[in-house]
């Protein structure tokens, strides 16, 4: 731990099967006008919808509706979203959804009442707030991104051809409160499921692979690593078990609420490389990540081999009597890659729709960075060819 730091998440979080008693207390905080945000039709079939509509009835709030937003947001659906704010007068945006429509949530909160062009500011510039934003909550139904927790917003300029993840700055857009029930996620389909497991492993690792302090925020991430193995391969077996889909909801929202990045150096590059994959291909941004991180890591593995061997050791049980580091650290690697076969998760590219025409131009489009080594242009590509 050696880096200073300031730490302060305000979003209330009400966790289980009766979190939704809270729904109305919360709602009397707020003035009569809610957005309500959506996707498509998932909150409808399960009755979370006719849940929600119910008390919003009650509590005597106006609801104006945005519903349909896609996965991996369009930035036309934030644009909507503000122009329904502005002209409703808009209290609060009650999210109801997975990341997609949280981020979605958070991007018209910030975007409503900005005079300008907000694309450009808030995310290519990532420019600071300068305008009045609306108040997030959120209930989650599909559990991945942590969203629920932090002031990440991830939006697709589908003109543009580009998918760009913005951290607005605690506290202003992280949502006021948001109602995590495991008992929502049993209708996610398994693909969604399994995505929404390889994204939170992707968020750990991105914070895991940098540094070389002691650091407690390592010890933590490998905790939660270990819950999040064992809980994933219990809902695989039995989708409804309750603390199975509990553990995975947690590992989920502490796996990207800043507290496990505390004191730590960060990675990130698998998820810049996929933002551009998801651009190019509109796939499950989880699925994405798994298919990439087994070829990122081998690629750079040998900068950073203390790490990987205690990856190996400690999250996979790697037995390193007589190997190199560099084979204990590659049989980690392995064992990870393992893990995502296990949840069925397709192992290339092309199995996500990406073209052999598309990889230059994915590579081109990332912003480059990295933990342990600085990726290049050329060096995406490879990682790109390799897991192609
Ligand atoms: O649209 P509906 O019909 O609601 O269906 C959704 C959607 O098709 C479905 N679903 C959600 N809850 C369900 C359900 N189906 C049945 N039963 C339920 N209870 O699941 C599908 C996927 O939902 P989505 O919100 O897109 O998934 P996810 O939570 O994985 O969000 C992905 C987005 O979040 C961004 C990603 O890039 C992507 O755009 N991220 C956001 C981050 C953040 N805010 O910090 C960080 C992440 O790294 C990530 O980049
Ligand atoms: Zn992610």
């Amino acid at each position: 731990m050696i880096y200073d730091f300031t730490y302060c998440n305000p979003t209330t979080i009400y966790f289980g099967k009766k979190s939704m008693s809270h729904l109305t207390e919360e709602l009397q905080r707020y003035g009569a006008n809610i957005l309500l945000v959506y996707g498509k039709n998932s909150i409808k079939k399960t009755g979370i919808y006719d849940q929600i509509c119910a008390i919003l009835r009650e509590t005597g709030k106006k609801v104006t509706e945005l519903a349909g937003i896609n996965s991996n947001p369009r930035y036309t659906q934030v644009l909507e979203g503000g122009r329904l704010v502005r002209e409703n007068h808009i209290d609060l945006i009650l999210a109801v959804g997975g990341g997609s429509v949280i981020d979605c949530s958070k991007a018209i909160a910030a975007s409503a009442y900005y005079e300008g062009d907000p694309w450009q500011h808030y995310w290519m510039e990532q420019g600071p707030i300068e305008n009045k934003v609306v108040p997030v909550a959120s209930v989650l139904t599909m559990t991945g991104t942590a969203s629920e927790m932090n002031t990440g917003s991830v939006i697709t300029n589908e003109e543009k051809k580009l998918k760009v993840g913005r951290v607005f700055p605690f506290p202003d857009l992280c949502p006021k409160f948001s109602i995590l029930n495991p008992e929502f996620t049993y209708t996610v389909p398994k693909t969604q499921m399994v995505s929404g497991i390889a994204d939170i492993f992707s968020h750990l690792m991105e914070q895991y692979f940098s540094g070389d302090d002691d650091c407690t925020s390592d010890y933590l991430l490998e905790g939660v690593m270990l819950s999040l193995i064992n809980a994933s391969r219990k809902a695989l077996v039995n989708p409804e078990d309750y603390e199975a889909r509990s553990n995975i909801m947690w590992c989920a929202t502490m796996g990207l609420n800043k507290i496990l990045a505390l004191s730590k150096t960060q990675d990130w590059e698998v998820h810049m490389i996929e933002h551009q994959l998801g651009a190019y291909t509109d796939c499950p941004h989880g699925i994405g990540l798994a298919v990439i991180s087994p070829a990122y890591y081998r690629y750079i593995c040998r900068h950073g081999l203390h790490k990987f061997v205690r990856f190996a050791k400690n999250v996979w049980h790697v037995d390193d009597t007589g190997k190199s580091e560099e084979q204990t650290a590659l049989e980690g690697i392995q064992a990870l890659e393992d893990f995502f076969r296990e949840l069925g998760i397709p192992a290339t590219l092309r199995e996500l729709g990406a073209t052999e025409e598309m990889l230059p131009l994915i590579a081109h489009s990332t912003i480059p960075g990295g933990g342990y080594y600085p990726m290049q242009e050329e060096d995406i590509l490879h990682v790109l060819h390799e897991c192609w």
